[in-house]
């Protein structure tokens, strides 16, 4: 069946098959692009303020995003947990903030967190 793929070529099939599971870990990226893209950016703000080195930083800092009062008052620090339960729900942690948005699966936010812990 494959007498016609050069050698090369099914050997980029195979190594591909072999680690796609692998990369169940590490999706943070796709995810960010997939779920946060449509309103962030990491390097200009779109409706939501830019993310670039968001984590471990206090909220609200991006001067030139009109954000709500509520977060703006808020206090929080980007840590991992707080980016976690943002994440998680806005609402329950910063009441009348303007992010309507969440990730309902637990794996997908720690992927997500995880990347934006890398600092892109
Ligand atoms: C529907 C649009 C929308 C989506 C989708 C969205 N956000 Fe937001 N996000 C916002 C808005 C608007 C704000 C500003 C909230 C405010 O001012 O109360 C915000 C604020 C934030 C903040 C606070 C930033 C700061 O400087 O304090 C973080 C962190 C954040 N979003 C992360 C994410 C991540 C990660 C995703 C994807 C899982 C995501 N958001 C998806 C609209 C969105």
């Amino acid at each position: 069946m494959a007498a016609g793929i050069p050698a090369f070529a099914r050997v980029v099939a195979f190594s591909m098959m072999v680690s796609a599971p692998a990369q169940t870990q590490g999706n943070g990226k796709a995810l960010f692009a997939k779920r946060c893209g449509g309103c962030h950016a990491l390097d200009r703000d779109k409706e939501g303020p830019r993310l670039h080195g968001v984590y471990g930083r206090a909220a609200a800092a991006v001067d030139s995003f009109p954000y709500s009062t509520p977060l703006k008052n808020s206090r929080l620090i980007w840590t991992g947990e707080n980016l976690d339960k943002w994440l998680a729900g806005p609402e329950n942690l910063v009441r009348d903030n303007d992010m309507a948005f969440y990730v309902e699966s637990a794996d997908e936010r720690r992927e997500i967190i995880q990347f934006l812990k890398q600092n892109p």
